[in-house]
């Protein structure tokens, strides 16, 4: 089969699609043949460490594909056939605590091979119907970032109808799915961009106000569209810790999931302490949380934005379109092409 296998070694390119041994099916384990599959911010971050992999690596945490077979111990009762439909939730070995992953947790696409191929082996537990309303381009750019943004807004940050949501990088694969995830959950969701365009896309993805991080004093405007009494806040950044503390109301709740702008948030304790607020930390998500994100979206029929889908073959334009600044949600790759 096709992969797009990652160059271990410093003088090798970063990525390159080429024929490796296609997985087989073992104990409770299934093969899918994709459809589509997509990139995420964690793929380039670590291209940007791949002399750090095991050699022959392929990266990919979503999918979405057709069940080519099946492991002799996945039980008849899972229901699975070959040829179903599914799409792959990337959290492999969540175990039993809801609380938090297992020793053995770990995020599809490494070490454990991942989709940007032909076909990936994954345990058959981590399959889930695809919802029939989205297309392949749709179902696979929904696992990583839909997981991410649930559990963050639903399971820790205890999203609730009618409560102000703040979400950070709007455009993201996760801002974009969080917007959509508290519009879907009856949220007012202020949208933080970084330009006028992508504010429009927000506003279509269901956010009720933008505020633009390049255009001015954020704290300043998120005061203006909050009036400081904000819910709850979603930050992929890192530096809207500040903006967002003091935009919460008392007792309001800021989930943190990421560090895209910066490692180390500087926050006024005295807010913190003194509105009694709740900082949370959160990553991926469990089965559960992915079950919840699944039927939350086939309810509300609601779809990921794909932002562009690219042949595997050309997988380099594919890690490129991440980086572009007028990028607003995920990007695909056709991994039949
Ligand atoms: N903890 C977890 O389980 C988990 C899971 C998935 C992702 N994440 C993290 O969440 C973040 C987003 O991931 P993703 O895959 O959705 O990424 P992505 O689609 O590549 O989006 C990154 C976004 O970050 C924003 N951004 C970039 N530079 C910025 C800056 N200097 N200041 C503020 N915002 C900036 C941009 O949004 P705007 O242009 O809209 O501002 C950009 O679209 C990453 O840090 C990722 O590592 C964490």
């Amino acid at each position: 089969m096709r992969a797009a296998v990652v160059g271990t070694e410093p003088n090798e390119p970063p990525v390159r699609v080429t024929d490796v041994p296609r997985p087989h099916a073992r104990d409770d384990w299934a093969v899918v043949r994709l459809e589509r599959a997509s990139l995420n911010r964690l793929d380039a971050m670590m291209l940007d460490q791949r002399t750090s992999e095991a050699p022959g690596a392929v990266f990919g945490s979503d999918g979405a594909g057709v069940i080519h077979e099946l492991g002799a111990d996945v039980p008849p009762s899972a229901g699975w056939s070959v040829g179903d439909q599914v799409v792959i939730s990337p959290s492999l070995h969540w175990g039993r605590d809801e609380r938090v992953p297992s020793s053995e947790y770990e995020i599809l696409g490494s070490p454990t091979h991942g989709t940007h191929a032909e076909y990936v082996a994954v345990p058959a537990a981590n399959l889930h119907p695809k919802p029939q309303h989205l297309s392949w381009e749709e179902a696979a750019a929904l696992p990583m970032a839909g997981l991410t943004a649930w559990r963050a807004l639903v399971s820790r940050g205890r999203l609730t109808e009618g409560e102000t949501v703040l979400v950070g990088a709007a455009s993201s694969g996760v801002g974009t799915a969080a917007v959509q995830i508290a519009a879907a959950a009856g949220a007012r969701v202020v949208a933080v961009t970084a330009s006028r365009a992508k504010s429009d896309e927000a506003l279509e993805l269901g956010a009720a106000v933008t505020v633009d991080r390049t255009a001015g004093d954020v704290v300043a405007q998120l005061r203006a569209a909050t009036g400081g009494r904000a819910d709850l806040a979603l930050d992929p950044t890192g530096n809207l810790w500040g903006p967002f503390v003091e935009n919460l109301r008392p007792a309001g709740r800021l989930v943190v999931v990421g560090k895209m702008a910066a490692a180390v948030a500087t926050l006024d304790v005295q807010s913190v302490y003194w509105k009694q607020l709740d900082v949370l930390g959160s990553s991926m998500g469990s089965p559960q949380d992915f079950a919840s994100l699944l039927a939350q979206v086939t309810t509300h029929r609601w779809a990921p934005r794909v932002d562009s889908v690219h042949p595997l073959t050309d997988i380099d334009a594919a890690y490129a379109r991440l980086d572009a600044a007028d990028r607003v949600g995920k990007v695909v790759l056709d991994v039949r092409a």
